[in-house]
């Protein structure tokens, strides 16, 4: 072990201790300079009462005995979650981003704002370029599935191989969800209504169980995917020309396809806003003090967060984003980098450059160095609805970094995530923003006009009946 992760071991302890000792100030309503003897009498009699216990047990005509038991199985189980297993974090509409009112249920005014809301005049609803369809981890080999985004209705699924293929999902004979009850058979997907076989590679019929012959025209729609990264993706293009023949490539991440970075967790936020607005945010840089800037121990609800009680601490950020120049147009690159002061001082241990890549509508790569290891952010935007954005962030991190680590930096990003969902769940889409002359608002601007790059003349804009917005 060297200097540096004693360093980082001792400063993330002395920062538990902190936000422990905060905590305990506040439930227990004792100051300050009592909680480290509440703590330390705690410590005692726990471990008289486990030592008593160990030295007569075990009892086996004791209730008591079963109940210990019991209860240290479910402490070793969660202790084992918490400190080996990825983490995995899912929030659906209505879990958050929303103000509570009345005795109305979080869903119930999740589906009222979005009814009431003004939506602004939004862009197309669904960009052109790579978009993640699901995480390679949930489609095993000789498994399918469906997927419904960006308007289309899509069956996944794995061949025998180890390929993924993606097809239209309603069969061509009469119309059965190939994706739901659709079984795999070598590397075709056979429909689950009168058994007509599809091949994955170009969607051709390969076998009609009742009929002699298989005619050419049987076939359905088979659209370009592509795996890497730990997702399938899938090209979408509103022009013709575009549509089989993507325009660029997603760059693979050498780190995770070689296994020096591992999987250790996920994030799943779905949000009530206009694609746009959600890269949006990473060329809008004085939101970051604003939105960004209090403890995350803060919490998430943009109006409780500045709290007195967490104000002993705050995040500070600088940010830079532009765009790459071409062939690269579609890319855009933020670099961003973290510090967190506690009671004045600043902390390295947490300390964080970013180097982000948004790369096309809905793909973003955010990678990190840490006094702690190296790893990536890799995020997912898919549109689900046309204003219903499905976001996924994955981390990876070099596999000599311990999982809890990892998860502390995932946990912190969700949170940082969280507070922006509150903004984008019930702001309004201002297509002619109110920019003042600063570097600030024109690079909000500069980004508008990198990201229109991905709309063309037959991307497909926002129709749709309010009162069907239910989910
Ligand atoms: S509907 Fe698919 S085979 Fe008949
Ligand atoms: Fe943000």
């Amino acid at each position: 072990m060297n200097s540096k992760s004693v360093l980082s071991g001792v400063l993330l302890s002395v920062l538990v201790i902190a936000v422990s000792a905060s905590v305990s100030e506040k439930l227990l309503r004792v100051p300050l300079f009592e909680v480290g003897e509440l703590w330390y009498r705690s410590v005692c009699t726990l471990t008289g009462r486990m030592l008593f216990l160990l030295t007569t047990w075990p009892d086996f005509y004791a209730v008591t005995t079963y109940i210990i038991v019991a209860i240290l199985s479910v402490g070793f189980y969660y202790f084992y979650l918490i400190m080996f297993c990825p983490l995995n974090r899912i929030r659906i509409l209505g879990d958050l981003g929303y103000r509570a009112e009345g005795k109305f249920t979080m869903k119930e005014i999740a589906n009222s704002v979005r009814k009431r809301r003004m939506v602004g005049k939004v862009p197309a609803v669904y960009p052109n370029g790579w978009f993640g369809i699901m995480e390679s981890h949930t489609l095993p080999r000789g498994n399918s599935t469906y997927v419904s985004i960006l308007g289309l209705h899509l069956a996944v699924f794995r061949g025998e191989d180890g390929e993924s293929h993606v097809l239209d999902a309603y069969c061509p004979h009469m119309g059965a969800n190939l994706g739901i009850g659709g079984r795999v058979v070598g590397n075709c997907i056979e429909c689950p209504f009168h058994g007509w076989q599809f091949r994955g590679t170009d969607g051709k019929a390969t076998k009609i169980p009742y009929a002699e012959k298989v005619p050419d025209f049987t076939k359905v729609k088979a659209y370009v995917s592509k795996e890497t990264n730990g997702w399938i993706y899938l090209w979408h293009h509103a022009e013709k020309e575009h549509k089989d023949v993507p325009e660029w490539e997603i760059p693979n991440l050498d780190n995770i396809n070689n296994g020096r970075w591992t999987y250790r967790g996920r994030t799943e936020h779905h949000i009530n806003a206009h694609i746009e607005e959600i890269p949006e945010n990473g060329a809008d840089v004085s939101h970051l003090p604003q939105v960004h800037g209090p403890m995350i121990s803060a919490g998430v609800d943009l109006k409780e967060m500045w709290n007195t009680f967490w104000s002993f601490g705050h995040h500070k950020w600088t940010a830079a984003w532009e765009q790459n120049p071409a062939p690269e147009k579609h890319i855009g690159t933020l670099k961003l980098t973290h510090s967190l002061n506690l009671f004045g001082k600043h902390l390295p241990l947490i300390d964080m450059d970013v180097r982000a890549q948004q790369i096309g509508p809905a793909i973003v790569y955010l990678e990190f160095d840490s006094p702690i290891g190296s790893g990536v952010f890799v995020q997912s935007l898919t549109p689900v609805e046309p204003m219903v954005q499905k976001l996924v962030h994955n981390i990876y991190m070099d596999r000599k970094v311990p999982t809890i680590i990892a998860k502390f930096f995932m946990l912190g990003e969700a949170l940082q995530v969280e507070r922006d969902v509150m903004i984008w769940n019930n702001k309004t889409f201002v297509s002619k923003p109110m920019f003042v002359k600063s570097k600030e608002d024109s690079l909000i601007a500069k980004h508008r006009r990198w990201y229109a790059q991905f709309y063309t003349e037959n991307s497909p804009k926002l129709t749709f009946q309010k009162e069907s917005m239910e989910w």
